[in-house]
């Protein structure tokens, strides 16, 4: 019987459970724009808790490509030094983790907005420049690996959904050249830094013209082919349900990719007991699931899960800590 602490391996990483921390904003500073001591807390009660893998609350490239006013970016004076002290309280709890990277807009240098037909080939370069360079940013400040957010609106799911992408280059038309901004990103950051490079992905965009399940999906396998090392699937938007039979919205579509790929695959939204997980485990290929509201409610839940060997998260799912300056819970804290 497989169980969510299982010790498992993650790629090249050895997890202490199979539940993954993601997302959240967490930049809360104090006066002189570094991280309020409440965030290293919060890092240091998730970390000890038994979490396998943590993923940081995006870092957008530059603060005019936030996502949002109170969401963070990487140039701010003190990200260094802020977390090399975060990805050292990880460490100290065996518990790998990864920042990630997901920006809204993009500058190249004639428009703060310029979206995937508006770029020129120099602009492409440019792009792919910077999230390398985050990437060297993230590894000098401690991180195991980046997770590139190609999901939810971000600007590289725009990048390569057809929706807005009608490109006549090579990095538009096929769904091969609209990944290969992203193709191309992995093969430097893995030969130069050798980092683990997950990337954040929707099942589906929704739109008329979008990209359809059975694209997302190709481009899963390709992103497999091309060296990414993990896969997070999501929703274009945090609030989705589970389907008509209560089953989890991507079991399906995760429990088919899992036997077509050879990377971790992992599945996550809305999951909010331990039976509940640990069913999926063990009526599926599913081996990783991430939660993101719950450590929200309670960054140590699973200390309590692990001691009474199942749990219920106490996140009513109200969604008052999404859009607000903080990640904290509206309900109980
Ligand atoms: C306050 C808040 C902040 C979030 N920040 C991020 C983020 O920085 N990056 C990201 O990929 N997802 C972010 N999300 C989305 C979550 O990662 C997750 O996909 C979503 O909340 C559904 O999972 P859950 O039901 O376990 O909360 C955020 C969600 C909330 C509520
Ligand atoms: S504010 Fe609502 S959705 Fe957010 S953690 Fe608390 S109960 Fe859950």
């Amino acid at each position: 019987m497989k169980d969510i602490f299982d010790k498992v391996e993650f790629g090249k990483f050895k997890l202490k459970s199979r539940v993954i921390r993601t997302g959240g904003w967490e930049r809360e500073t104090e006066s002189g724009g570094f991280l309020s001591p409440a965030i290293f807390d919060r890092y240091e009660n998730i970390s000890k808790s038994g979490v396998g893998l943590i993923v940081s609350e995006m870092f957008a490239l530059d603060p005019k490509d936030r996502f949002y006013p109170y969401s963070t970016n990487m140039n701010y004076r003190g990200f260094i030094k802020d977390y090399k002290q975060i990805t050292g309280i990880a460490h100290e709890f065996d518990v790998p983790i990864l920042g990630q990277l997901a920006f809204f807009f993009y500058d190249d240098g004639d428009n703060q907005k310029a979206e995937a037909n508006d770029l020129t080939k120099e602009g492409i370069r440019r792009l792919q420049a910077e999230v390398i360079m985050a990437a060297k940013k993230l590894s000098f400040a401690g991180f195991d690996g980046i997770q590139i957010n190609m999901a939810h609106n971000f600007y590289l799911s725009r990048f390569v959904n057809p929706y807005f992408n009608q490109r006549k280059d090579k990095y538009g038309g096929s769904t091969e050249n609209r990944l290969r901004i992203i193709c191309e990103i992995i093969k430097v950051i893995k030969k130069t830094i050798g980092f683990h490079v997950s990337i954040r992905i929707n099942t589906e965009d929704g739109r008329k013209g979008g990209i359809t399940p059975e694209e997302s999906f190709k481009m899963c396998k390709i992103l497999a082919e091309n060296d990414a090392d993990s896969i997070q699937i999501t929703a274009r938007t945090i609030s989705f349900k589970l389907n008509d039979s209560k089953k989890h919205a991507f079991l399906d579509y995760a429990d088919k990719l899992i036997n077509e790929v050879n990377i971790p695959i992992i599945l996550g939204g809305t999951l909010r007991d331990m039976e509940t997980m640990n069913n999926i485990l063990n009526t599926s290929n599913v081996e990783f699931m991430s939660l993101a509201k719950p450590f929200v409610a309670q960054a140590d839940f699973l200390c309590d899960w692990k001691r009474d060997g199942k749990g219920v998260s106490r996140c009513k799912g109200c969604n008052n800590c999404y859009s607000k300056k903080s990640s904290k819970c509206y309900q109980f804290d």
